[in-house]
């Protein structure tokens, strides 16, 4: 199954799929089917996302390149 990771506007990093987080030990998250990881640095439940985002506003929406401006 692949994993899809999908950056949310002014939010987390959302993987879904077959995903083992690992931690930096090396030791697995327990398995779920949705993972958010916070990308702001406020959550209280880091790695993951635990809304906080959204009470301090934090503001980035990433944009991929689109692929024929590469070529
Ligand atoms: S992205 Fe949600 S708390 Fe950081």
């Amino acid at each position: 199954m692949k994993v899809k990771a999908r950056l949310i506007d002014d939010g987390p990093l959302v993987l879904s799929g077959d995903t083992v987080l690992i931690d930096g030990a090396g030791a697995p998250y327990p398995p779920a089917p949705v993972i958010s990881i916070c990308r702001c640095g406020l959550s209280d439940k880091k790695p993951f996302c635990d809304g906080s985002h959204r009470v301090r506003r934090f503001s980035h929406q990433a944009r991929a390149p689109r692929l024929d401006e590469n070529s």
